[in-house]
């Protein structure tokens, strides 16, 4: 059984709608189980009984939501220090409303989360670009939901945005099962 983990924080349900898709991806996969949790809500053995992690944040000024960035600092600092997530697989996606039509920050917010996952030890797994729908909705980092068009006039993440985010769980759990009781890291 694989075990995967899907966090996020969302204001006005963009990023949310983004993690529960990200969750159908995850159960499209046999012998899964998924937990969906808000980062306010995450514990510490949350993070230690999965087998891999799914972050998602709205992207606010630039950066990740402060709840996420609280929960990286309240729960995650602890497992760090101790190696609890070494060799684990991690990934990302945000929502923004993307104002100037360069992403508004999101690469930077995705970058945050990744660091993260790094220093967590942590394997990462990208989105690569033949991923369906990619062009509509991913950045090699992960997902991303624009939420606003381009007169900043909020319509909502589309639906293929939300379609990315499927294949991403579906990824991001086939690398958790392949990675499975695999000690990688030696001190
Ligand atoms: C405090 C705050 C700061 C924001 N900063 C950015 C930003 O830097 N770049 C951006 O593209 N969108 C920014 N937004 C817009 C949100 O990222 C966007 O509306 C997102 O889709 C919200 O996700 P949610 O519906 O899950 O809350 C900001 C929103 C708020 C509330």
């Amino acid at each position: 059984m694989t075990k995967i983990l899907v966090i996020y924080a969302s204001d006005y349900g963009n990023t949310e709608k983004m993690a529960r898709a990200a969750a159908e991806g995850v159960e499209a996969v046999d012998g899964t189980t998924v937990t969906v949790k808000q980062a306010e809500e995450v514990t510490a053995g949350d993070w230690t009984t999965s087998d891999g992690v799914l972050l998602g944040s709205p992207v606010h000024m630039g950066s990740m939501d402060w709840r996420v960035k609280k929960m990286i600092d309240t729960v995650c600092s602890g497992l760090w220090m101790q190696d609890k997530m070494n060799g684990k697989v991690a990934g990302v996606f945000t929502s923004g409303g993307g104002f100037g039509n360069a992403g508004g920050g999101t690469e930077l917010a995705m970058l945050a989360m990744l660091n993260n996952f790094a220093e967590l030890g942590m394997l990462i797994v990208p989105l690569p670009k033949m991923t369906g729908d990619y062009k509509h909705g991913g950045l090699h980092w992960g997902p991303y939901g624009r939420s606003a068009d381009s007169n900043m006039e909020n319509v909502g993440v589309s639906e293929e945005a939300l379609a990315v985010c499927r294949r991403h769980g579906t990824h991001l759990t086939r690398a958790a099962a392949a990675m499975q009781n695999r000690d990688i890291f030696a001190p």
